[in-house]
């Protein structure tokens, strides 16, 4: 837990969903790095017999888990937790709203595309994201607004350039609102969108402008059946899907509605819990030594980490703790009374840059 990614939901998100998976599923012992930030490190080498060891790293290191990566990036992958669960518009949030999306049908949304985005561009779009008619992709976040000057009938977009001094970001259109639009067009980041998931709940039609990042259940999705790709064939392709689109009203319908139905069946909590409890088992097939504590210079309970972070100032308003600490702590094994851990952990926190945790059903 490096002191400058503290008190981000990255990893706030991933440690309470990871609490809740531990008390829904019995898991086995293991190990691993969580990586919060964007670009998860290749811990990957070739062997002498040409098979990689991806995605266990070399030198005997526990596997990294991230929430987004590239192709290159030798991590595990886990949901966003953070976004699926921790923000007022979290998608868990927004899952519960899809009745009052479908008061407004797919014929009363507005017909403009839209989109809002904080302006900045990510590695990959300096020249290394390349188009099918050759060219390098603009930076859709830059290109798009761009854009929308230029097709102003057509498509809205709202980017702000971030202003890191006094922190303006683009103005706000609540996550709430946005199904009244059939088009939404979607632009990574740094790292995947944490607007992705959400938005495929609100019934629109998505436009995806291709990145290099992917999330856990990317492969899940296809263009066609669940979104639209864009910045694909060349760089004004948005304006010939959105063609498409019109000319195609049912089919652009039934995409939204796939979408939906996609993000409700396999996105949803018990789905993500589910999700991490597989993969850790799988994680457990692979251990070559059995994890203990007494190798490990500091050893904290999950349960003791969570019920912290629900009390420490900077980081009590970023996550709903309660959801998990009402239901679980009080029987937990390894939890301590009441707050009588938080002093030792607040101590251990402002010393030490790094944290192993330990926890589940024994
Ligand atoms: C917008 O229109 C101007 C004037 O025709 C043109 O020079 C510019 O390339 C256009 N930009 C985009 C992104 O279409």
């Amino acid at each position: 837990m490096p002191k400058n990614g503290f008190g981000a939901i990255e990893l706030i998100g991933f440690l309470v969903e990871l609490y809740e998976a531990s008390q829904v599923y019995k898991l086995p012992d293991v190990e691993f790095s969580y990586w919060h930030d964007d670009n998860a490190p290749a811990e990957t080498i070739k062997k002498p017999d040409g098979t990689w060891t991806w995605p266990f790293a070399p030198h005997g290191l526990p596997p990294i888990l991230a929430w987004s990566k590239a192709k290159q990036h030798g991590a595990l992958l886990v949901p966003y937790s953070g976004a699926f669960r921790c923000p007022r518009d979290s998608f868990d949030a927004i899952m519960t709203e899809v009745q009052r999306f479908s008061e407004t049908p797919w014929e009363k949304r507005s017909s403009l595309a839209f989109g809002r985005w904080n302006i900045f561009c990510a590695w990959y779009y300096r020249g290394a994201q390349r188009l099918e008619d050759g060219t390098a992709a603009p930076c859709p976040r830059d290109y798009y607004n761009d854009l929308y000057y230029n097709h102003s009938s057509t498509i809205m977009t709202l980017g702000l350039l971030r202003n890191y001094t006094n922190g303006t970001t683009a103005m706000p259109l609540s996550l709430h609102e946005q199904h009244k639009f059939k088009y939404l067009v979607s632009t990574d980041g740094w790292a995947i969108s944490s607007k992705f998931d959400k938005y495929l709940l609100l019934g629109s039609l998505l436009l995806k402008a291709e990145g290099q990042t992917y999330g856990w259940y990317y492969p899940a999705i296809k263009p066609f059946e669940h979104f639209l790709p864009i910045m694909k064939k060349h760089k004004d392709d948005l304006l010939d899907m959105l063609e498409w689109a019109k000319s195609h009203d049912k089919e652009a319908q039934q995409i939204g509605q796939n979408a939906q139905g996609f993000a409700m069946r396999n996105l949803n909590r018990p789905m993500r819990l589910c999700y991490i409890a597989r993969l850790i088992q799988e994680i457990a097939k692979n251990m070559k030594y059995t994890p203990d504590c007494s190798k490990r210079p500091v050893c904290v309970p999950l349960v003791e980490e969570i019920k912290f972070l629900g009390k420490y100032e900077e980081t009590k308003h970023r996550c709903r703790y309660q959801e998990v600490v009402t239901q679980y702590a009080h029987d937990d094994p390894d939890a301590l009374p009441g707050d009588s851990g938080f002093e030792e952990l607040r101590q251990k926190h402002e010393a030490m840059p790094l944290h192993i945790l330990f926890g589940g059903r024994r």
